[in-house]
Formats: C-alpha cells, structure tokens, sequence
C-alpha cells in the first residue's frame, strides 16, 4: 500500500506542475487577436470522423459561397485539414495526431465536423476525446451555445468554461490501488475570472440584464467555490448586469418550469455542467442536431456541431443523408466572431427558412430525405433570393 500511495503521489506532483504552468500560460495570453489586423484570415476546415466529413464539406461549400468576395481579394483563405480521423488518432495513440495539430495551429479560426469519443469497452481504445484535447491544446476557454426558442419567449446563451473543472484531467485521474480510484477537478483563478468576464462582456454587448452562475458551491466546495466567488468579483465591474447564483441540480428542474426559465439570459458554468445543461437546453430548440457551438480562446476558436459523429449512418451508406444544419449554425457562429455579422444574419435567416417555415426539402437522415448536399444547394439558393 505504501508504494501506491508513493506512485500516486508523484503521478499528483507532476499534474500539479502541469497545472501550475498551464497558469502561467493563461497569464502569457492576454490579449484577444484583432482580425481586422490580420493581412489573410485563415480558416481551417476540419472534417472528423464518422458523418463529420459529409456535412462539414456542405458547411464549407455554404461559407465560400458567403466569403467569395473576400477569398478572391485574398483577405480569406480556407485550407481543408484532413487527419482528424479515429483510425489516424488511435494509430499514433494521441487525442490529436502532431501533424494534425500543427496544421490547427496555422489557422486561426477552424470549423470542426463531430470526432468520436472512445470509451471504456468500445472496438477502440480508450484515448481522450478529440474535442476536449483540441480545447485544451487551442486554449479555447469558451464554449459559447445559444438556444433560442422565440414563441416559448427562451433565449438563452450559455457560456460553459472549456478547459478546466472535470474535464481538465478527465484522462488522468488515478486507480491508486485496485479498490481506490481518484479523479481531479481543477479551478484556476484566471480560468474562472477569464470565463466570468466573457460572459459579463457579452451580457453587457447585448443589453442583457442578468447572469446567472451555475455552480454546486454548497457541496463541491473549493472549485466550484472559487468559481462561483470570482464570479461575484468579476460583477462588481458590470453594474446594471445582476448575477444571480443557482446549484446545478434546481436549474436542471427550472429549465423545464415555464414561467421561470425566460428569466434566464446569461448563464455561465464549469465545464461539467455546461456540459450536461446545454444538452438539456437546446432540447427545448429540437435537440443538439439544431445547435452550434463556439469554442473561443484568445488567440484561436473553433465553430463545431453538437451532435456526435453517426458511425453506424456510414456503415449503413447514409452519410450523405446526414442533416449538416447544426455545422452550418456552426458557421453562422463563426461568421459572427470573425466580424461579417450581415452575412451571418443572411446564412441564420435562410437556415430559419429553409428548416422551420418553407420546408421545401426535409432531412429524414436516410433516402427518404434530401441528401446533405441539396439541403445546403437549397440555402445558397435561399441566401440568393433573401
Ligand atoms: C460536447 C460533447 C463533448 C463534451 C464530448 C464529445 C467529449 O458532449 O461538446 O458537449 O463532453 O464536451
Ligand atoms: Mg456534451
């Protein structure tokens, strides 16, 4: 027992070293890259595994066709990463293979198809999921999900911190010994204070008058303290914008308590139950297949789908079947954070149209439906008609 003990401990050592410097790397970091600076915006296309490459290449297509003018003045370069596979992943055991990385590092924003998770049991081997490494390795601390459901009177943005709490040694917890097993939750000040800002920023941006800390401060005492206390510090800048505190477990239950939750503007929370809640939310949208993602960071981001990456829809031939709406949200997301907000609004105006009010092609997710392909044909020719 004793030499466990001794391993476990110099194992503990070497994350808190890792941790410790991860800090100063936060700290090194300050300032957001300005775009309008840059002389060539580069955007990297990511296609993943599974159904990732179908509808990632229909999301591409929709944002040169948006971009056109601004690739031909050399201003926007787009450059298809290939690599990001399971197979590739799982053949040089890392989450993200290095020359795939090295390529991630040379864009500044990226578009991501979904990547599978293995998990323990799985025909692969249990390697740490690609988007969470991709978090951590980009710094990408912010994931920003929107979920608006007008006539239910819910909009909702969620600012879930990406890259500490649960998730940031989620691969490295320890089995001490075959009866004990420990994992780590990890709460840095500039992580917490990072994350608060950006979501008192934004509030403030769009004249919300509310941010609301999600948190189990009452039991998860020192992390989530930490989060929740630095977020009342960081509101003292924000006067006009009230936060107000909730525990994780009742706002999963207000969510669903219709008069309650369209009081709810602004939500910011660690990674865990970012996590969970923002599945829950975009639920009431019609599901993770309708929402897009952003993972910011200061110096790059990346705009990805919620949903998973349907390995059995290729197996069974349906890729190109696959709904790429969620992606292309996803590229409404990003054409926001690189500045061409008109053109977002178009691509979020066509998409409303094309998926809730004129219908004219539907996505069943097998031949009974469009393909990916027309679904994306149908909403340039909509952006062209708007
Ligand atoms: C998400 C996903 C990921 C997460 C998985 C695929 C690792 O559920 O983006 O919400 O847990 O963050
Ligand atoms: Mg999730």
């Amino acid at each position: 027992m004793e030499n466990s003990i001794k391993i476990a401990m110099e194992k503990f050592e070497k994350l808190l070293r890792n941790q410790l410097e991860r800090v100063e790397r936060i700290n090194a970091e300050k300032e957001f890259v300005d775009y309008e600076k840059l002389d060539k915006l580069i955007i990297g296309v990511v296609g993943g595994d599974g159904i990732g490459p179908a509808i990632t290449k229909e999301a591409h297509r929709i944002l040169e066709f948006l971009l056109e003018d601004k690739v031909k003045a050399g201003k926007v370069e787009f450059k298809v990463i290939d690599g990001l596979t399971i197979e590739n992943r799982v053949a040089c055991g890392k989450a993200i293979p290095d020359d795939v990385l090295c390529e991630l590092k040379k864009c500044h924003v990226i578009l991501k198809g979904p990547t599978t998770t293995p998990r323990a049991g799985d025909e692969w081997p249990n390697i740490e999921s690609a988007n969470v490494a991709m978090r951590k390795e980009l710094d990408l601390f912010a994931n920003v999900r929107p979920v608006r459901v007008p006539e239910k009177g819910i909009d909702w943005t969620f600012y879930r911190e990406n890259t500490e709490g649960s998730y940031a040694l989620g691969s490295d917890g320890v089995h001490v010994t075959d009866d004990l097993a420990m994992d780590f939750c990890v709460a840095t000040t500039e992580g917490c204070e990072r994350i608060a800002r950006a979501a008192f920023e934004y509030a403030k941006k769009t004249g919300k008058k509310r941010v609301t800390a999600v948190t189990k401060a009452n039991v998860v005492k020192t992390t989530d303290g930490k989060f929740l206390n630095i977020c009342q510090e960081v509101a003292k800048d924000y006067p006009g914008i009230e936060l107000d505190d909730w525990y994780i477990d009742i706002m999963t239950a207000k969510l669903v308590d219709e008069k309650r939750r369209t009081q709810f503007e602004v939500l910011v929370l660690p990674n865990l139950y970012g996590d969970i809640l923002t599945d829950e939310a975009a639920e009431f949208q019609g599901g993770v297949g309708t929402a897009g993602s952003a993972n910011i960071g200061k110096k790059y981001a990346m705009f990805e789908a919620i949903h998973g990456s349907a390995p059995r829809m290729v197996k069974e031939g349906r890729d190109k079947y696959a709904d790429p709406c969620s992606i292309i949200r996803a590229g409404v997301m990003l054409l926001d954070h690189i500045g061409e907000s008109d053109k977002a609004r178009k691509l979020e105006e066509a998409l409303d149209i094309c998926m809730f009010k004129e219908k004219k092609l539907v996505m069943t997710g097998r031949d009974t439906g469009a393909t990916g392909e027309e679904f994306a044909n149908y909403i340039m020719e909509t952006i062209k008609s708007l």
